[in-house]
């Protein structure tokens, strides 16, 4: 197949969140599957050029309709992580993506609708004919009603559109005239079974436009597409969820098993593998002594937490996990940083606090490097997230033999299963879950999982060997996205005869 993907992130080069890492991930997989997969992306200036290979001027113009006028792009095209790459550089509008960061300014909503046109332009231009075009949450939700609205009666009408959203919390939710820019007719779609905001009177919602406008739909775990059938879950799309049910489905993420593997990462102190752990205790040792913490017991357990402090994550809890750590005889390290104010503010204080603590620290920012020698230095990782489409640390965190301790939602409940729940095949437990968002809970949990690692050793290594064997490559993901793609392509064949 020829799959074009159209998005706002891509790891490493432009990476906030998770979206970055699956669109690589996936993609990687699609290819290696024999697919024909490129990527769409806007021309960042504060993207890593120096991970792009062969960064060249494709078209020195395209031109895009906005607000009336046509404007020029000037399209590049890199290789990253083996995937051919087009970059659109809007010449004027200026600076759309120029700015520094790759988000947070007033005007996102307009520079990603100027993007996905411009996307779609590019496509018609280079007279490129893909299967599928792919595109990931609100940035690129347009792409879906502005290809059959306007694209398809252009000639551009090969493909079926698939849509993945990655957070419903995050709907593009905008007053209706907004969205006259691109071109669509806001008369047209203004309505309640188009892209009409079904919570807030006189908006439109880029989101619910994908998911009536696009052949696939998915989102990023099965119980994640069961939570978000519900109002709360939805955050209001519920009725254009189930309207849609039929194009719906869950596919749980995976990680890049190439970066997040402890036999070959450079970034640890020593690397190590499930049938030899003594690497883990030389990263452990290492990352203690470097911390500063207490190495006078090897054997006292070391917890990690690598977050984004966002209300999502249940900050609540991860504050708590850190006391219960200590109460319990165990060590903490958190590395995060939180985009709101207030709990950075917050977890400074903390962290000045436990500045000198024998047990605790907290790094207070985002670092890559440092995040792979706490997944291979930690016994035990905490996430007790409110609320996870899917997650990717818990992943991580078991690949590198730390047990994940984790709330039962989303992708979570997907992939982390209690050591001492009878329902589950005894071969496929690999955690600690507790249900309820709150301390009791959590304790619960933890106390379980340090009872387990003090007391009963074997069992624990056991745990720790099973959790490092598990398959989280992308490989099975990437099948169930193709059978998907496939079936969209056959629909669209037999309903053409
Ligand atoms: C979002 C979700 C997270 C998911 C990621 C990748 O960041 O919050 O749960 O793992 O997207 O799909």
């Amino acid at each position: 197949l020829h799959v074009v993907h159209i998005a706002a992130e891509m790891a490493p080069i432009a990476k906030v969140g998770g979206l970055g890492d699956v669109v690589s991930g996936l993609c990687k997989a699609l290819q290696r599957k024999g697919n024909m997969v490129e990527i769409i992306l806007p021309k960042y200036d504060c993207m890593d050029h120096d991970r792009v290979q062969d960064l060249k001027v494709l078209h020195e113009t395209v031109e895009s309709y906005f607000e009336g006028q046509l404007f020029k792009n000037k399209i590049w095209v890199g290789i990253v992580e083996g995937l051919p790459v087009y970059f659109i550089e809007p010449l004027h509008p200026a600076k759309y993506f120029s700015r520094g960061k790759f988000y947070g300014d007033g005007d996102d909503f307009r520079r990603f609708m100027y993007f996905s046109r411009a996307a779609l332009e590019l496509l018609l231009e280079s007279k490129k004919k893909p299967d599928i075009i792919h595109c990931h949450d609100w940035q690129t939700a347009f792409v879906a009603p502005l290809y059959w609205d306007i694209f398809a009666n252009r000639g551009l009408n090969s493909a079926r559109i698939c849509f993945t959203c990655h957070n419903f919390e995050h709907q593009g939710a905008v007053p209706a005239h907004d969205l006259k820019p691109c071109g669509l007719d806001v008369d047209h779609l203004d309505r309640p079974d188009r892209l009409q905001d079904d919570s807030s009177h006189g908006r439109i919602n880029a989101v619910k436009g994908a998911i009536v406008y696009s052949n696939i739909v998915t989102t990023v775990s099965p119980t994640y597409a069961q939570e978000v059938r519900s109002p709360e879950g939805g955050r209001g799309l519920h009725l254009a969820l189930k309207t849609h049910s039929r194009k719906f489905f869950g596919v749980l993420n995976g990680i890049d098993t190439d970066t997040w593997n402890p036999r070959a990462d450079n970034f640890i102190k020593a690397q190590y593998s499930y049938d030899d752990l003594q690497g883990k205790l030389i990263n452990k040792d290492y990352i203690r002594k470097q911390l500063g913490l207490s190495t006078s017991d090897p054997s006292q357990p070391l917890v990690g937490c690598i977050t984004r402090l966002v209300p999502q994550k249940g900050v609540h809890l991860i504050r708590n996990a850190m006391y219960k750590t200590l109460e319990l005889g165990g060590q903490f390290v958190l590395l995060g940083s939180s985009p709101v104010p207030h709990i950075q503010k917050e977890f400074e204080s903390i962290a000045e606090n436990f500045k000198s603590h024998a047990d605790a620290r907290l790094i207070l920012k985002y670092d890559d490097v440092f995040s792979h020698l706490i997944y291979a230095a930690s016994d035990m990782f905490i996430i007790p997230s409110i609320f996870e489409p899917c997650g990717l640390t818990q992943m991580i965190a078991m690949q590198y033999g730390s047990i994940p301790i984790a709330r039962k939602t989303g992708g979570l409940n997907d992939s982390v299963f209690d050591l001492d729940d009878n329902s589950i095949p005894a071969e496929l437990r690999n955690g600690f879950t507790f249900v309820n968002a709150d301390e009791q809970s959590l304790n619960g949990a933890m106390e379980r999982a340090f009872k387990y690692y003090k007391k009963n050793p074997e069992v624990w290594q056991e745990l720790v060997k099973r959790a490092m064997t598990i398959d989280f490559s992308w490989e099975s993901s990437a099948s169930q996205y193709e059978e998907l793609y496939h079936k969209s392509l056959a629909r669209a064949r037999a309903f053409a005869q």
